[in-house]
């Protein structure tokens, strides 16, 4: 058994989303998102959930916070539901959605919590969407005005801004393959709201350094997507299969954001789908802007190889002009959502990125997972011994240690998530929390893992084997 210690820098903390919490879909004067249109639809979320009531977050963050604040959390990052700002996309903000967000805040400030917001995870004004959505240059000014808005309002307290929380999903999951909000299924569309997400960012940032308080820190938090190799698949094929994967994958965001174009073999491998006449001149450098940290969410790992069967028309997916490319799951354990287990994986992960970027100090802004918990009532008092998902952080955490040895410039991590909430197409059935949620009475339940994260906290030390 060793024991390893994190840097006092290192920053322990953990994140939630708007949709997947706030529930009060009608409160505060909070116009409609593509989630709840989505999750309203009949067919789109297991269970037919909606996030209508969720956590209930809306009306008992002052307990919540009293629970992160016993649990010792260093940093919560929450998102902003941009239509309790904007109601319909645009216009002056509504002053009820500011004043939730501002009681957030300086509640968290009050507790020594830093609160990292993030401005888009995922939940669009309908009426832009009605308007073209993301596919539309428009919304990626809307945002920028939005960020404006919300900067005013809290740019002097604020620690840490995110202008999106993984980009890809929302583009390539929302108007790819559907199986986000809002449901289209159309590889041009997609990469045109990806293109319209980077320059969104892009207006943003400046909007952001030039009201918010100069220690604010400005990022970007992206899911890119490890692969690993199978012995099944010739070693030209895993090559050019991972090239293709990293370029509609991860290349999109990371080249333009931080190299200030998009790559060449990008731009080759889509165009059967698109001619890229979204991309106007100097939105590239538009895109470019200095942020202070990346953020990494990682979940685990799959292989990709190409599907023979496949010619033809472009089957619709989450991977435009990549018809053939075929993910295959990799050997388990898994948790509850069939994601394979792979810490490993993490700390390639950090070190490729910061060999690649030397200069981007790196934050892992979200790693979880979920298992199906069992309350255990003892003596009156209610547990939770989720045995699987404290030992998933211990791996992952020990990973990110082997990171930091090993140079990479990583500055905190982020457990996903705080409490159990709506996991989007999944609705309520997967469990990410480390303080489980009673949907129908909504008693919180700090669990094991939850724990185990103030003790790693509170003795900024981890024992693995
Ligand atoms: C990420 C999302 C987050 C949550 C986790 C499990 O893709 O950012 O909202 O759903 O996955």
């Amino acid at each position: 058994m060793a024991t390893l210690r994190f840097p006092s820098s290192f920053v322990i903390g953990s994140a939630t989303a708007s949709y997947q919490i706030e529930g009060g879909v009608h409160e505060g004067g909070r116009g409609p998102s593509i989630w709840d249109t989505f999750s309203h639809t009949p067919g789109r979320v297991e269970n037919g959930d909606t996030g209508d009531v969720a956590d209930d977050h809306y009306h008992r963050w002052q307990d919540d916070l009293d629970l992160m604040s016993e649990l010792g959390l260093q940093a919560y990052r929450f998102s902003i539901a941009w239509p309790r700002i904007q109601p319909t996309g645009a216009g002056a903000p509504n002053q009820a959605g500011l004043d939730f967000y501002r009681g957030l805040v300086d509640g968290l400030l009050a507790r020594g919590i830093a609160p990292v917001a993030t401005l888009y995870h995922w939940d669009l004004p309908q009426a832009l969407e009605d308007a073209g959505g993301w596919p539309e240059r428009d919304t990626a000014l809307r945002f920028a005005e939005y960020a404006g808005h919300m900067v005013e309002a809290l740019g002097d307290r604020v620690h840490t801004w995110t202008t999106f929380n993984e980009p890809w999903c929302a583009a390539f999951l929302g108007y790819g393959n559907g199986m986000h909000a809002p449901g289209r299924t159309d590889g041009a569309a997609a990469l045109a709201a990806a293109h319209h997400m980077n320059l969104a960012h892009g207006l943003a940032v400046p909007e952001i350094r030039r009201i918010a308080d100069p220690s604010a820190q400005v990022s970007i938090t992206l899911n890119l997507h490890p692969t690993r190799e199978l012995p099944s698949v010739p070693a030209d094929e895993s090559a050019e299969a991972r090239r293709r994967a990293s370029a509609v994958g991860d290349r999109i965001f990371l080249s333009p954001l931080l190299r200030g174009h998009y790559d060449a073999d990008l731009i080759d491998d889509t165009a059967g789908v698109t001619d890229w006449s979204f991309l106007h001149p100097g939105d590239e450098q538009l895109i470019h802007q200095p942020i202070d940290f990346l953020g990494v969410n990682y979940y685990s790992t799959s292989a990709v190889r190409f599907d023979a069967a496949v010619s033809g028309p472009e089957r619709v997916g989450a991977w435009p002009g990549e018809p053939a490319l075929e993910f295959m799951r990799l050997p388990g354990p898994y948790t509850d959502m069939g994601w394979n287990i792979d810490p490993g994986a993490l700390e390639e992960l950090l070190v490729s990125l910061h060999e690649q970027y030397p200069e981007m100090p790196l934050m892992i802004t979200e790693n979880g997972a979920a298992f199906p918990d069992v309350v255990e009532r003892r003596d009156g008092v209610a547990h939770v011994v989720d045995t699987d998902r404290v030992e998933y952080l211990r791996a992952h955490f020990a990973a990110a240690h082997r990171a930091i040895e090993r140079g990479v410039d990583l500055r905190g991590y982020l457990v996903w998530s705080f409490l159990d909430n709506f996991e989007w197409s999944f609705g309520f059935s997967k469990r990410f929390g480390i303080v489980r949620v009673d949907y129908d009475s909504q008693e919180r339940i700090v669990k094991d893992s939850g724990r185990f994260v103030q003790r790693l906290i509170e003795t900024r030390t981890l024992d693995v084997d």
